[in-house]
């Protein structure tokens, strides 16, 4: 039985180790979020780039998914303090992801396929609004750091399954978090799962 205090690599190969050793040094040295997002850059785009990484397992979806749309999310590392995740999320084609927020800040990018990325914002009645629309191709990627941009939806434009790859400073499958109405920006709070790791009990 694995301890809460264990770094758990569901995906443990030599690249994905040394990838999560070096962001956490960078994020040790760095005084920011913001500054350890830069720093991270280039290790992350590095990871975009090789084709080889990820098994076929892994760029699947999931009928049964937490977010619908038969989107998978795949948790590929969690700190033991769960203080960081690398996962990939494969939304299908013409899927979309509900309107929803990530409560943490890191760097999530395009490996396959591409995105239409609405980014929201709430005002200060609580009313979502549309400030940004982006199309994503693989290598394209951005930070988060909330508040900003931490409220998006994306949607798959490919013929083939979109997959992102995130590294956020939380556990973003199982912390309960939000997703929104478009239309009244009315939150409804919302665990995303995994598909291959069961989330402690509500
Ligand atoms: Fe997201």
């Amino acid at each position: 039985m694995a301890r809460v205090s264990d770094d758990d690599f569901i995906l443990d190969t030599p690249l994905v180790r040394e990838f999560v050793a070096g962001v956490r040094a960078t994020i040790a040295e760095a005084a920011s979020p913001a500054e350890a997002c830069d720093a991270i850059r280039p290790r992350f785009a590095d990871l975009l780039a090789d084709p080889e990484w990820l098994p076929a397992r892994y760029q699947e979806g999931d009928p049964e998914s937490g977010m619908g749309g038969g989107i998978g999310q795949w948790l590929l590392f969690r700190a033991g303090d769960r203080s960081l995740t690398l996962f990939a999320l494969v939304v299908p084609s013409g899927s979309q992801t509900p309107i929803h927020d990530h409560l943490a800040w890191g760097l999530v990018g395009l490996y396959r396929g591409t995105q239409d990325e609405e980014i929201y914002a709430r005002d200060e009645r609580g009313t979502l609004e549309r400030v940004e629309a982006r199309a994503l191709a693989p290598g394209d990627f951005y930070a988060l750091l909330p508040p900003r941009d931490d409220i998006h939806r994306v949607r798959t434009t490919s013929p083939e399954t979109s997959v992102s790859l995130h590294l956020l400073t939380n556990d973003t499958g199982c912390v309960w978090r939000h997703a929104f109405d478009e239309g009244t920006g009315e939150a409804t709070p919302f665990r995303s799962g995994y598909v291959n790791v069961e989330c402690p009990p509500a």
